[in-house]
């Protein structure tokens, strides 16, 4: 229901449950010691279940045209401290501020869309920031191998690291619902339907009570023309939720309803 493209091209806002501790506001000078384990978990669980990953990818690793990496040591728009990450942020990157040379084509809403208050945007900050250091913590270095083994095919393998950080991480998902349902909307905008099929399976096996993981996957099936499971998926999706009125218009289009 939630599609990538439909997030990207209106005013990204989503709402995102608060928890967790807040980054202290004296910002400017962060080392290791102030930015905690526990911040850059709390700060990835907004960073990768919300709108960030939409157009920067898994933990920051891209996701071609639409954004910068931001795991890596250039930064177009501050020096790459934290109170400049986090200075970014707020303010969001407008169609005429955008630095690279092929424009990129959305601009960034301020706080990139997020609808949290400013002290939890300190954690999602904080997170962007130890995204490159030297030595990142250990959840970030799974969620690249989650990407990059996902990104080259090899699913049971990026399940399995997943499966992995669950059992050490038990509150934090490397990726959660609405991140691994935006990852999934990566390879179908990129034609990979089978790629696609896997993300999405994996995030229904992962919510299996949540209706959108379920539409996603029906979506993926209609696209790969399997139109059987497609009904199935999406009546799946609408039993989960009534209000889901994508759903009852994708069951008619294929004539199921
Ligand atoms: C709609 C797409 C989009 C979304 C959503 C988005 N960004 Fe961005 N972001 C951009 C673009 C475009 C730029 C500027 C790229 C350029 O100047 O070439 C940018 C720049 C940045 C920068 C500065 C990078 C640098 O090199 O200085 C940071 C930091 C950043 N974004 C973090 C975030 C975070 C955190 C979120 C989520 C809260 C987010 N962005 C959401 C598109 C997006």
């Amino acid at each position: 229901m939630v599609s990538l493209l439909r997030l990207s091209l209106a005013p990204v806002v989503m709402i995102v449950a608060l928890a967790g501790p807040v980054l202290a506001q004296e910002a400017g000078d962060a080392t290791s010691e102030s930015v905690t384990p526990e911040i850059i978990l709390a700060g990835s669980n907004l960073y990768n279940g919300g709108t960030c990953i939409i157009c920067h990818a898994i933990a920051g690793k891209g996701s071609g045209t639409r954004a910068p990496d931001l795991s890596d040591v250039e930064w177009l728009h501050s020096q790459g401290d934290l109170d400049g990450i986090l200075q970014t942020i707020l303010a969001g990157v407008s169609q005429q501020n955008i630095k690279a040379v092929k424009p990129r084509q959305f601009p960034m809403n301020p706080k990139g869309g997020l609808n949290v208050p400013d002290e939890q945007i300190a954690n999602v900050a904080a997170y962007v920031w130890a995204l490159s250091q030297p030595e990142p913590h250990e959840f970030i270095e799974q969620q690249w191998r989650f990407l990059e083994l996902a990104r080259s095919g090899q699913f049971a393998d990026a399940r399995a690291v997943f499966e992995a950080a669950q059992q050490t991480y038990p509150d934090n998902l490397l990726v959660p619902e609405n991140g691994m349902n935006a990852f999934g909307y990566e390879f179908l905008g990129s034609g990979d339907v089978d790629g696609a099929i896997e993300v999405f399976q994996l995030n229904v096996d992962l919510h299996p009570e949540a209706f959108n993981p379920w539409d996603s996957l029906a979506e993926a099936y209609m696209t790969k023309g399997d139109n059987e499971r497609a009904i199935e998926y999406y009546q799946k999706s609408l039993d989960l939720n009534p209000q889901n009125t994508n759903a009852v218009d994708k069951l008619k289009e294929l004539g199921a309803e």
